[in-house]
């Protein structure tokens, strides 16, 4: 059965043409005029592809091959196709476009799986638009409340459940919810977004543990104040001492080590003005490791630095959790199949785990869940220049096919 290179590369390029920054990098957020071209697309191959179409009440699309016994549990195929802003061409549709590709190729080689097969297409997982992400999977594994829909707003100040509602999707949260035992595994096919495989020179990355993941958003609220006429030691400057605190997160995040990653990545000004005191300001902390103990110990040395940071300058400061997952082990009897079937197609592979979340480490609360890494040459992701080669791309859903066949027996 052979997977065909052309038509991969024509998916993968023209979901990149759906782009709201062409020239630097792809920008395709949730709910947006992009997102919307994407899906079109999207519905349309998977009906090419013999597919039947259908979405769920959170704006999910599904392709669905029937199997041999319709009634047995489905193997899902998914990943997301939402960008961050200026991000690259692959993060994400390689695992959809390789789900569709995988369908493709079982038709024209008349193949049929034992059981049904549906390819996931998910459009917020990347939570750029309102501050949240992986909220497909969320959905689908019922850990998604309805009130997140009402109080995370978008830059604009637009709720989710506006945006959704304006986008032509009714949410329906309860109808969306999938019961556990009725997925029998969930793949995804991800570029890996770092450098191990490009560095050891292996073609796939078997992943046996997600990083467990922590955002928060921190307020700090200060005093105004006119620039010129306050002198230095009256001031109650937000901004100062979100500084502080920004270089001592690092510190802590160094410190603790264990493989941790920590990162200021969004913050906000208030009033945003040159010749004004920062009165307020907001920012997120996004906090990784692969063990929970290695994240309650940063957290707990960050709302310690929090406390006498605020004190000590006279700014109030507010920490809330926005999401807080667990480490993921992966489904170790996936993992074997993974290896013998790498090991029957001759590719060489790294055991190893993912620093990005993914939707599947959320589908593993219902579903053995796998997920599989494809080279990113140079290790960038979340960049323009973010690059995989297809030949690596056609590899990894070589191995996708082999797995489902697998795994449907
Ligand atoms: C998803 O891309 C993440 O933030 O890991
Ligand atoms: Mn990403
Ligand atoms: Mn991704």
């Amino acid at each position: 059965m052979k997977i065909n290179k052309e038509r991969v590369k024509r998916d993968i390029e023209n979901l990149s043409s759906f782009n709201s920054t062409p020239g630097r990098g792809v920008t395709r957020l949730a709910f947006s005029k992009e997102d919307s071209q994407a899906r079109e697309y999207i519905k349309t191959q998977m009906t090419k592809a013999g597919l039947e179409v259908y979405e769920d009440g959170y704006g999910s699309i599904f392709g669905r091959l029937e199997g041999k016994d319709k009634d047995l549990p489905l193997i899902m195929i998914g990943s997301h196709y939402d960008t961050v802003i200026n991000g690259g061409p692959f993060d994400g549709v390689v695992g959809l476009v390789g789900g569709i590709e995988v369908a493709r190729v079982l038709q024209e080689n008349k193949q049929k799986l034992n059981c049904t097969l549906e390819i996931g297409a998910f459009n917020d997982e990347e939570g750029i638009r309102f501050g949240k992400g992986i909220s497909n999977s969320r959905v689908l594994t019922g850990d998604i409340e309805e009130v997140e829909l009402d109080t995370r707003v978008d830059y604009n100040g637009k709720t989710l459940r506006e945006a959704m509602v304006e986008f032509g999707i009714s949410p329906d949260l309860k109808a969306s919810k999938r019961e556990p035992g009725s997925i029998k595994s969930f793949l995804e096919l991800h570029i890996e977004q770092g450098p191990i495989l490009a560095r050891k020179k292996k073609q796939i990355g078997l992943v046996e543990t997600i990083v467990g993941y922590d955002i928060m958003e921190i307020k700090f609220r200060g005093k105004s104040g006119h620039a010129g006429t306050t002198s230095m030691d009256l001031r109650n400057d937000a901004l100062v001492v979100a500084s502080r605190f920004i270089l001592a997160a690092n510190d802590i995040v160094r410190g603790v080590g264990q493989g941790a990653v920590g990162t200021v990545g969004k913050i906000e000004v208030r009033p945003n003005a040159s010749n004004v005191i920062p009165e307020y300001v907001r920012l997120t902390l996004d906090l990784r490791a692969d063990k929970q103990t290695t994240l309650n110990k940063i957290n707990y040395l960050i709302e310690e630095e929090l406390v006498s940071i605020g004190s000590d300058k006279g700014i109030e400061v507010e920490m809330k959790s926005i999401l807080s997952i667990p480490p993921v082990t992966m489904s170790k009897e996936n993992l074997q199949i993974l290896k013998d079937k790498a090991e029957e197609l001759g590719l060489s592979y790294e055991i190893m785990n993912s620093g990005a979340a993914h939707d599947s480490m959320v589908m593993s609360r219902i579903a053995p869940s796998s997920l599989i890494f494809v080279p990113s040459v140079n290790g960038l992701s979340h960049h323009p220049e973010e690059w995989t080669e297809y030949s690596d791309i056609v590899k990894g859903i070589e191995l996708l096919l082999l797995t489902s066949l697998e795994i449907s027996k």
